[in-house]
């Protein structure tokens, strides 16, 4: 039963040599926000999975969020990539950068000189978030203008041209988790009067503008969107009203963009409310090209939404921090390691690439 999930398949142009996928996890390894050789190696030792979709990279200096995470905004950040991208493809693999715009989940102890914190509506999200100086509160964002938004989607776009030019085979673009493109999708942070807030029609309009002009920068084959429905991360609300049907209007728009994969997390297993199983299949039937699942699966579940035909590829996140060669391990059923949670987001070798290989 488990052997779809390892026969290869295609993403547009791109053969797979299987349908697992590494999900985007966030390390922090990237100093001073430049893709790095640590880096490189740590991804390379990754590259059996079918595609690596990487850590969110921020397409400007008011996205960067957290510290030392990577951007994709400059030349210098360009060539970092493509020091990832020229290891990952040496090692078979396939690797599409996502592009993660923080907004409000950020601080200006974390961002640099000149920066701000922006989002849909000045709306803090809960909770506090780590920085140079200890934990601190979100602060209060300030609310993007209108005659901003063309900005936005221009450093997306040139982001997204920087590193395809860098290598990389493509962009995931961030609309999920609570970061700043789910920051106009969520009815609860986006408390516009505008034309992008107060309706479904409207809190959706920012996100299929992105995905629009991305696709049409680099080609829709190249670009690929993450969703969180029912998330909770970043002070999301969980559900609202017209959510599923919100949900279903912003998937058959970005169907008209021409982009290539949705995929979809499902945050229950780590305390978020349930996606809808009914909600997932409607996404997935009235999505006519590849299509995500991601959130808590292990060999067995993910093997079966595969031959299921729930999904056309399957993310893993955390399994694949802890185990370089994880695609082999799985197919083999060799012993897996554990994440070490102390690490995650720790800087250096130590939690990264040091997880012992398989045997
Ligand atoms: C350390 C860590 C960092 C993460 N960073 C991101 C991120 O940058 N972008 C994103 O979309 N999801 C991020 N996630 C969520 C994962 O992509 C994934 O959806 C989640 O871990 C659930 O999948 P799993 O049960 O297979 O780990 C992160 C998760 C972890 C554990």
């Amino acid at each position: 039963m488990s052997a779809s999930l390892f026969s290869p398949t295609t993403l547009g142009p791109l053969t797979l040599g299987n349908r697992l996928v590494m999900a985007p996890m966030t390390r922090n390894r990237a100093p001073g926000n430049v893709p790095n050789p640590l880096m490189a190696r740590y991804y390379a030792e990754r590259a059996d999975v079918g595609l690596i979709v990487t850590e969110g990279t921020s397409p400007s200096p008011n996205g960067l969020g957290y510290p030392s995470i990577p951007g994709a905004y400059s030349s210098e950040q360009g060539a970092g990539w493509q020091l990832v991208a020229d290891a990952v493809h040496k090692a078979g693999g396939k690797i599409f950068v996502q592009l993660m715009h923080c907004g409000r989940v950020a601080h200006p102890l974390n961002l640099p000189a000149g920066a701000e914190v922006v989002s849909s509506s000045a709306v803090a999200a809960a909770g506090q978030m780590h920085t140079p100086e200890g934990p601190k509160d979100h602060p209060v964002p300030r609310a993007l203008r209108s005659d901003e938004l063309p900005a936005l989607i221009a450093e997306l776009v040139a982001s997204a041209k920087n590193v395809v030019a860098a290598g990389c085979d493509g962009v995931e673009l961030h609309a999920a988790n609570g970061y700043l493109l789910e920051q106009f999708l969520n009815p609860a942070c986006n408390q516009r009067t505008d034309a992008y807030g107060g309706s479904a029609a409207n809190r959706i309009r920012f996100v299929v503008e992105v995905a629009a002009a991305v696709a049409k920068a680099i080609g829709g084959e190249r670009v690929g969107i993450r969703l969180s429905p029912y998330g909770t991360n970043g002070g999301m609300t969980s559900s609202y009203d017209g959510i599923d049907a919100q949900y279903l209007l912003l998937t058959e728009q970005l169907v008209a963009t021409g982009i290539q994969y949705l995929h979809v997390v499902d945050h229950s297993k780590m305390g978020a409310p349930e996606v809808p199983a009914s909600l997932k299949r409607a996404m997935r039937r009235a999505w006519p090209r590849s299509f995500i699942l991601a959130g808590g699966y292990d060999k067995a579940s993910a093997s079966a939404a595969i031959v299921e035909g729930h999904a056309d590829l399957i993310a893993f996140g955390r399994p694949v921090l802890a185990n370089p060669g994880f695609a082999t391990r799985l197919e083999r059923d060799l012993k897996l390691n554990d994440p070490d949670y102390s690490t995650l987001y720790t800087p250096g070798e130590k939690g990264y690439v040091d997880y012992p290989p398989a045997r």
